[in-house]
């Protein structure tokens, strides 16, 4: 009989949903203008992609003309830093956080070895930065701040709302311009998001964590933002983004924020509620596993869990074989696992780090897939510890 296969890695990427397929499938085939074209199959990619413009714009309390659409959050994050540094000034000071993405990390690292000053926010135990940090962090020269919304490891949220009041104080004050970017492509179609309330000038979107499909993302830009185009060509995108628009792309991305909009309460307290019977059940069930990050402020659908004596990997790879599919943050680097630099940030010892996992959980999933996983999780977890030299020591 063939396995099951269990799905708990929606913080990587997410299926697509059968009514977003449904909603690009014309603009594959019959409809398949371009959208700067004049003629009636252009007006028509046109106007799909202004109504998705709008259904984007929605999901996060955005104006239609505040939306980039792009080819995803990587592309979202370096359009937002490079963009609005190079527009601003030609050196400057920026604060961001030991926890980010590669996609904002990178960067950051970029302009740093091109002469910008950069400040890495610590985190604390609980995987969350402090805005006193930030406050503290500022120089006459700082024009942005880049921080997560929620970090996509351990799902902990970060203080956006109180950095945006600070970068208004700070506006307001006439000491400095100052901007607020944050990276919400893991918040998206999980927690409600209002860019006016967080005060952000800047954030990122990505269409695969929704249920659209990979290679299509959004840039919210406030209005009266300047930002200089990482891409040169066409006029597309109010000049801000060059090349022929994803029609189809846009399109789903479209949709699934409508989708996303309609059902967030409901999808949200799903997420949660198996994410939390899952959590409570491993916690009684298997000794010795620790919870990474801030139990409260995280979003709903996601856990971290470090397995002590355990290798993550060795763990991943024996739920893979059960038909179970998760993740961890280490990464294999010249043969050795590499502990993930988010655990360690929290303060956690590489072997803790070494042996974390991420379960993350999405709209199709049942309490069936909680009840096998903790199942196969259980004995996989005994049978490694059984073979680990590190628990024998212990046990010795
Ligand atoms: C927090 C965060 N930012 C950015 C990205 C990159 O998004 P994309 O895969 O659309 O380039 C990801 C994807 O894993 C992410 O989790």
């Amino acid at each position: 009989m063939k396995t099951q296969r269990i799905y708990l890695d929606h913080s990587a990427t997410t299926p697509v949903d059968a009514r977003v397929v449904n909603a690009m499938l014309p603009y594959l085939t019959g409809k398949s203008g371009n959208a700067s074209s004049v003629h009636s199959f252009g007006q028509e990619a046109r106007a799909a992609v202004d109504r998705a413009r709008r259904e984007v714009a929605a999901l996060i309390g955005a104006k239609q003309n505040e939306i980039v659409f792009v080819s995803g959050g990587t592309e979202a994050n370096n359009l937002a830093i490079r963009g609005l540094c190079e527009a601003v000034s030609e050196k400057g000071h920026i604060i961001t956080s030991v926890i980010e993405h590669p996609s904002v990390r990178g960067v950051c690292d970029a302009l740093e070895k091109r002469g910008w000053e950069v400040t890495r926010l610590p985190v604390y135990e609980n995987g969350i930065i402090r805005v006193e940090d930030a406050r503290a962090a500022l120089r006459p020269n700082t024009v942005l701040i880049t921080v997560m919304f929620a970090n996509n490891e351990i799902g902990t949220l970060q203080p956006v709302r109180e950095l945006g009041e600070l970068v208004r104080t700070e506006r307001q004050s006439g000491r400095r311009s100052l901007w607020l970017h944050t990276d919400a492509v893991q918040v998206a179609g999980r927690e409600s998001i209002a860019v006016e309330e967080l005060g952000c000038d800047l954030l990122s979107l990505s269409g695969h964590k929704l249920y659209a499909p990979k290679g299509v993302g959004a840039l919210y830009v406030r209005r009266g933002v300047r930002l200089q185009s990482q891409s040169i060509g066409g006029h597309q995108e109010r000049e801000r983004r060059a090349g022929t628009e994803n029609v189809p792309g846009i399109v789903a991305f479209g949709e699934a924020a409508r989708l996303a909009r309609t059902e967030i309460s409901e999808r949200r307290s799903h997420d949660k509620r198996l994410r939390d019977n899952f959590e409570n059940e491993v916690l009684r069930r298997i000794e010795d596993v620790v919870l990474n990050g801030e139990k409260e402020m995280r979003l709903p659908h996601l856990s971290n869990l470090s397995f002590r004596f355990v290798e993550g990997e060795g763990l991943l790879i024996n739920l893979d074989l059960q038909g179970v599919a998760v993740s961890t943050g280490s990464a294999c680097s010249s043969g050795t696992l590499e502990p993930s630099p988010v655990i360690r940030a929290l303060g956690r010892s590489d072997e803790l780090a070494r042996g974390s996992i991420r379960f993350s959980f999405g709209k199709d999933n049942t309490d069936n897939d909680v009840e096998r996983t903790v199942d196969v999780l259980a004995n996989a977890v005994t049978r490694l510890r059984e073979l680990s030299p590190l628990n024998k020591a212990l046990a010795s």
